[in-house]
């Protein structure tokens, strides 16, 4: 395994560039040629692949982005799409392949070792944390923290006013980062697609606290879970309390990733690298428990994500 390739894929995280770095240094460490492909699949059935240094990544462990950029390519389930990227890797004599991103990036990569025998790693790099064979992904806990800031900044307004504060963050199908973020900003209510949720009760009690003499409150919307402004709009006619809405968007996506996102970064990227010089078989990389492990693609597509019933108790039960 002499020539390796590295993209990024889906939607970006605090840390790719970090993770990018790694895989390069640790590549050129091996004496590997390494190759880095920009906008993900997208790029790769273009051929847009370019040779990278161990200068190519200076200045960049504390970047937000990915200086490759990134891509959603939707033709990519098409395995005669699949079949442009395996043919570009072989233009340019690449024996391996390391891929950044989600769980969507992780099911083309199992497509490409399957319909083409590509040999690839996978780095968990998702602001979501929506992949269940690993504890962490990087770039999550740079999202939570940024979350966190604009927690404590609706708490100064929010106090100051007697009003209800509800801010949606990211999280389609996974309310990781509502939950870490209403845990540790101290959010009265979070609202997450896994669990189900009763908005007479939440009004209910958020008008009980007012009488109590507790006069705002912060509930945490992941964005899977419900429609922000009808949520609203019902508690403030329920509860006689006014609600203001804010939808932190992508500016919780973005931002130097923190030393949790970098050190991940370096510890999976190295990894990478070293399964290769091993022969290991394509497989995801992620951390349990503090130990960097391995799984295959297809039982990383099979694994199914358990939700921290606990930790959700305890941002209620906390939160009185
Ligand atoms: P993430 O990797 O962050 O989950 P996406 O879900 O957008 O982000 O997936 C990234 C890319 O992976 C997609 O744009 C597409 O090119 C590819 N992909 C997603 N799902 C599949 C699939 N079922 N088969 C093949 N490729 C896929
Ligand atoms: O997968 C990361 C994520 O940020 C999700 O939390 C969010 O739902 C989605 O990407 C947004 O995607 P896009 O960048 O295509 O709007």
């Amino acid at each position: 395994m002499d020539r390796i390739a590295v993209l990024t894929s889906g939607g970006d995280a605090p840390g790719m560039n970090a993770c990018i770095r790694a895989v390069v240094r640790a590549a050129l460490n091996n004496k590997m040629d390494i190759y880095g492909v920009e906008r993900g699949y997208a790029g790769l059935i273009k051929g847009e692949i370019t040779r990278l240094g161990t200068r190519s990544v200076s200045d960049m462990i504390h970047k937000g982005g990915t200086f490759l950029k990134t891509a959603r390519c939707s033709e990519f389930k098409d395995v005669e799409v699949q079949r442009l990227a395996a043919e570009a890797l072989s233009a340019y004599s690449i024996d391996g392949l390391v891929v950044i991103g989600g769980d969507g990036t992780f099911r083309g990569a199992k497509d490409l070792c399957d319909n083409f025998g590509i040999k690839i790693m996978g780095i968990p790099c998702t602001i979501d944390n929506d992949l269940a064979y690993t504890d962490f992904t990087v770039g999550f806990d740079t999202a939570v923290n940024t979350v966190i800031g604009a927690i404590n900044n609706l708490r100064d307004t929010m106090h100051s006013h007697d009003r209800v504060s509800l801010l949606e963050v990211m999280g389609r199908h996974c309310g990781d980062i509502a939950l870490y973020a209403g845990v540790a900003g101290g959010a009265e209510y979070v609202l997450v697609p896994e669990i189900p949720y009763n908005l007479d009760d939440i009004a209910s009690s958020i008008k009980k606290s007012y009488l109590r003499g507790k006069t705002s409150n912060m509930i945490i919307l992941a964005e899977g879970a419900g429609d922000r402004d009808e949520i609203a709009e019902y508690i403030q006619k329920k509860s006689g309390i006014n609600v203001k809405v804010t939808n932190y968007g992508y500016i919780q996506r973005g931002g130097s990733p923190n030393m949790m996102d970098r050190v991940l970064a370096a510890r999976f990227g190295y990894k990478a690298i070293e399964l290769f010089k091993k022969g290991a078989d394509s497989c995801a990389i992620g951390i349990k428990n503090n130990k960097v492990i391995t799984m295959p693609f297809d039982e990383v597509a099979k694994a199914e994500k358990t939700f921290d019933n606990e930790l959700y108790d305890i941002a209620h039960v906390l939160s009185l």
